[in-house]
């Protein structure tokens, strides 16, 4: 049996005083749901972990801690402007988004980079939640499960297998996210499907282990259907966990 993830997705959304309006909004609500047996992970920018991470801390590991992206190189060096592994440690992150479709596309990196990252985060025991999806262009032309293929190929060189279900995959179709447009359960299961297929080819039994959370336009409303279906095992949230939204959506995960 998978437990279910919700993990909010800030971006680079927030302010000291606004983080701790939403944390004072959230946290109630989120400890508040009954019976909850759903892994929740906030996100926030590198530079608030710090400080979030303290007003989570008191809350004894209920939710958990994580990083939106980090350095390929693990260790001290010069390397201006990264942030190690061993850094979001030392702040208390137990979590890390890798290959986040933003950063493949606006900040270049490659199938490659994402896997070296991957490497470093599963060696300092972190658990990444690795991105992968198609752009639109791309789902027009057929190229869905290729294009899923060829970035999952590169995830999957990097993760040892007795380590694949230390990792969580987020199924992110692009031109699903903060468009408002959402793929369908359907849409989402046959993707989620053919990427634990996909896994059973190197580990059947990891495959069966593996969290793969969808991601793209989810909301209170169309949360429920989409946690619905057989290898949905919950989401990766960006507009709406900057909201209370995100406590419904992480019930509607408990649900399932
Ligand atoms: P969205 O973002 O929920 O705002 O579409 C999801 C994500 O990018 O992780």
């Amino acid at each position: 049996m998978r437990q279910a993830m919700v993990a909010g997705n800030w971006k680079m959304h927030g302010l000291h005083a606004r983080n701790e309006e939403l944390l004072a909004a959230l946290l109630p609500s989120l400890q508040a749901l009954p019976d909850r047996d759903v892994e929740v992970v906030v996100c926030p920018p590198s530079i608030y972990l710090e400080s979030v991470g303290r007003v989570l801390a008191a809350l004894d590991g209920d939710i958990h801690l994580g990083a939106q992206n980090v350095c390929s190189q693990a260790g001290q060096g010069a390397y201006t402007g990264e942030v190690s592994v061993e850094m979001l440690r030392d702040v208390g992150c137990t979590h890390v988004i890798l290959g986040h479709s933003e950063r493949r596309t606006l900040f270049a990196e490659t199938d490659e980079a994402v896997a070296d990252k991957l490497r470093v985060a599963l060696a300092a025991g972190l658990t990444p939640i690795v991105c992968v999806g198609e752009q639109l262009a791309e789902r027009e032309a057929g190229e869905t499960e290729a294009v899923v293929e060829r970035q999952l190929t590169a995830v999957l060189a990097a993760c040892p297998s007795d380590q694949l279900a230390n990792m969580v995959l987020a199924y992110e179709p692009v031109w699903a996210i903060g468009t408002g447009l959402t793929a369908t359960p359907d849409q989402a299961q046959e993707v989620h499907q053919f990427i634990r297929t996909r896994i059973a080819r190197v580990d059947a039994t990891m495959a069966g282990l593996v969290r793969i959370l969808y991601g793209g336009s989810v909301k209170a409303a169309n949360a429920k259907e989409l946690f619905a279906m057989p290898d949905v095992d919950g989401g990766l949230i960006g507009g709406a966990s900057l909201t209370t939204e995100f406590t419904a959506i992480v019930a509607a995960a408990g649900a399932h």
